[in-house]
């Protein structure tokens, strides 16, 4: 017998565009109270008289207020010249202030507005010492909230250390009677926050692309951008697709990074007034220049010298044009460190009797699905001396005895190595 989902109070915090919407869905199965400082009207939603009134005796309090930025910002004029700005939290903080005063720890706090990384942790969850707060970003689009909400790519929960059990549980309970069967991606309350901007930001860089294929049609002429964006929307190999989603060493070989150089060209000589592909080669050349100084000061800090382990673009073929160790390598020589290269396909054989740091450059498992089976060790292309650290940006090497593993990217349970 599958467990009944309890009976769950639910205070509503903010009844605005998202929020009226959302509180009426959940209404449809719990007692809702809302509260709005606007005047607001609902057949479903109880409006509460004060903001106490839709939080006290709750057990889940949502809110939905806004996180806006100043009007200039807001669309209608050009934007990329102003200065980038952070959104404005005060009316959440606001609301969290006063809701310290009126919950209890028994009382499950949920914020929906939209923050950037680090906010919760860093700005909101001291406001609130008094109840449990947890961050449940909407992937939602004007126009469709309701069916969103009953339909969610994924319902995304994040705790103070990513837990799936207590207060993740107890929100994918409340879901439970809501939406059938729904994709959970549960983490830390900074995770969280990052998968909903980069959800959204990822949608904003394949738009910005397949319209400058539109723009590339009407300045070029024998065009249609839909023959050329339907053959690329089929590709399901390689771009709709899982692949590329791993993060770890960046693109090389001897076609992308020149790819991209023409490209450049190419929106120049027909005057398209932007440059996309500047921001992605400089992008990766500073990604690999953070690389080049995690392994440095990894090498300083022990005295050993530094191998990197994969010289060509990729595993199994004989080929450095372009190839992103090289340019990880370029970076580690301007600190004043030699590179010592291995990678049988290139020639490159030394015996490595003495422990080294090692960049683990190469993952066939990445690089071909084909290889998924492969054990993680074989990306070794020498047994590691005892005493050896592996710097492994795709953080699939196993701990082994004698061996310090540093995973890049993963920074949950250490401080960041690229922090300022
Ligand atoms: N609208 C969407 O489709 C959508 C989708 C995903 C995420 N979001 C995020 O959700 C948040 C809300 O967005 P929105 O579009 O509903 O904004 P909105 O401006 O339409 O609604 C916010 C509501 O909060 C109310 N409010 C402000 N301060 C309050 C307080 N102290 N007490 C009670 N109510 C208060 C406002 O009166 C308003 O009705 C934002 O962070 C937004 O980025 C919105």
């Amino acid at each position: 017998m599958t467990a009944r989902t309890a009976a769950y109070r639910v205070g509503f915090i903010g009844l605005g565009k998202l929020g009226m919407p959302c509180a009426e869905v959940f209404a449809s199965h719990y007692d809702v109270i809302g509260f709005d400082v606007a005047p607001r009207q609902s057949e479903s939603v109880r409006i509460a008289a004060t903001l106490a009134e839709a939080v006290v005796g709750r057990d889940i309090i949502f809110i939905a207020v806004e996180t806006p930025h100043e009007p200039a910002y807001g669309g209608a004029a050009p934007i990329s010249a102003m200065a980038p700005r952070d959104f404005d939290y005060q009316p959440v903080k606001q609301v969290l202030g006063v809701l310290n005063a009126l919950t209890t720890r028994a009382q499950l706090v949920v914020l929906i507005s939209t923050v950037l990384p680090g906010t919760s942790r860093n700005q909101l969850v001291s406001l609130l010492p008094n109840a449990r707060f947890i961050y449940n970003p909407y992937l939602i689009a004007m126009g469709s909230v309701k069916w969103d909400l009953l339909n969610p790519e994924m319902i995304i929960i994040g705790t103070e250390d990513g837990a799936r059990t207590g207060d993740a549980a107890m929100l994918q309970d409340f879901y439970r009677p809501l939406v059938a069967e729904p994709r959970y991606a549960i983490g830390t309350w900074d995770e969280a926050e990052c998968i909903k901007i980069f959800y959204n930001t990822f949608i904003s860089m394949k738009i910005g692309i397949v319209n400058m294929i539109q723009d590339v049609a009407e300045a070029h002429g024998h065009i249609d951008v839909d023959v050329v964006t339907d053959a690329l929307k089929a590709s399901d190999q390689r771009i709709v697709s899982p692949r590329y989603m791993t993060a770890g060493m960046g693109d090389g070989g001897p076609c992308h990074p020149r790819d991209n150089i023409a490209l450049r060209f190419l929106a120049q000589r027909l005057d398209l007034g932007y440059d996309i592909f500047d921001a992605i080669i400089a992008s990766r050349e500073r990604q690999a220049h953070n690389l080049a100084r995690v392994v440095v000061r990894a090498a300083e800090r022990r005295d050993l010298p530094i191998v990197i382990n994969g010289k060509a673009y990729k595993p199994g073929v004989p080929f450095t044009d372009g190839s992103y160790s090289l340019l990880v390598a370029h970076y580690i020589e301007a600190e004043g460190h030699r590179v010592i290269w291995i990678d049988p396909c290139t020639g490159d054989t030394p015996t490595i009797t003495h422990p080294a740091v090692f960049l683990l450059a190469h993952d066939a498992t990445v690089a071909y699905p084909a290889a998924a089976q492969m054990p993680r060790t074989a990306a070794m292309y020498c047994v590691p001396p005892t005493g050896n650290v592996v710097v492994d940006p795709w953080r699939q090497f196993p701990p082994s005895e004698g061996i310090e593993v540093i995973s890049f990217g993963n920074a949950r349970h250490r401080p960041g190595l690229l922090a300022p």
